[in-house]
């Protein structure tokens, strides 16, 4: 499917790899792109709607799919990162609440648009969902069960002639990252990764960072990063 023309709802648009995604959804020529947010947003582009969205508030979740008329994509991007040691049931619930139960709940406050459009959900998982990062295991937890949760749907919405697209991302520069020294892919390849997966009707996209220093094989070889 291409993204020109279509409407696409990104959660979590107002920095790191959601505002990636609504800047790239806009250079490919989208009809309109809901931005889901917590806080206010101004955004210079007229297409783009802002939408007030926390994902741990199901009637805000509600009344925002009751805003929108239309919709093709939707795109649950928001999630949480957090230090734990699995020491503390809070941090696990706050991880679930967003990172799982905020995508499901977004998804299923939206199905019936995506059925009617036989659209496509995007669930920015991330490669942490297969291998987990023990300084942050509450996180690799919420993200297995959310890739858990994108294999299933992709079964169940089928029928319904809904694609269900995972993106297992490798390290990402943005706040989430922000003092890991490792290398890391801009947010700005990363949305383009997906939104091309998505265009190519790929399952499952991995968008990770470049090795550095180049290896010697030449341009060619080199991954867009
Ligand atoms: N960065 C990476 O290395 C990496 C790697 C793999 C996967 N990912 C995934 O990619 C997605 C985006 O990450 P990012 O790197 O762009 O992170 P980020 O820069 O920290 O942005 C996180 C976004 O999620 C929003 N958010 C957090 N809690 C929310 C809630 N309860 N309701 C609604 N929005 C909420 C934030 O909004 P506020 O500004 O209001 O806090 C922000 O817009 C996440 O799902 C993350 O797990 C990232």
């Amino acid at each position: 499917m291409a993204i020109a023309d279509k409407t696409v709802l990104v959660t979590g648009a107002n920095r790191g790899i959601g505002q990636a995604l609504v800047a790239d959804a806009l250079r490919r020529g989208v009809k309109r792109v809901y931005a889901g947010t917590r806080q206010p947003l101004a955004h210079p582009d007229g297409r783009v709607t802002p939408l007030t969205l926390d994902l741990t508030n199901p009637a805000q979740i509600q009344a925002a799919a009751e805003q929108v008329e239309a919709l093709d994509v939707l795109i649950n991007n928001a999630g949480i990162w957090l230090y734990d040691d699995l020491s503390d049931r809070a941090m696990l619930e706050e991880h679930l609440a967003v990172n799982f139960y905020g995508t499901w709940g977004v998804t299923q406050a939206f199905l019936p648009l995506l059925t009617r459009s036989k659209g496509t959900i995007v669930n920015n998982v991330s490669l942490m969902a297969l291998a987990a990062l023990p300084l942050t295991p509450a996180y690799s937890i919420s993200k297995a069960a959310a890739f858990s949760l994108t294999q299933s749907l992709r079964a169940l919405l089928a029928v319904r002639g809904v694609r269900v697209h995972a993106v297992l991302t490798g390290p990402v520069d943005t706040d989430m990252t922000r003092g890991f020294d490792i290398p890391k892919a801009s947010a700005t390849s990363v949305a383009r990764a997906i939104l091309d997966g998505v265009e190519a009707g790929r399952r499952t996209s991995s968008p990770i960072p470049c090795p550095r220093p180049w290896p010697t094989a030449g341009a060619a070889a080199r991954p867009r990063c």
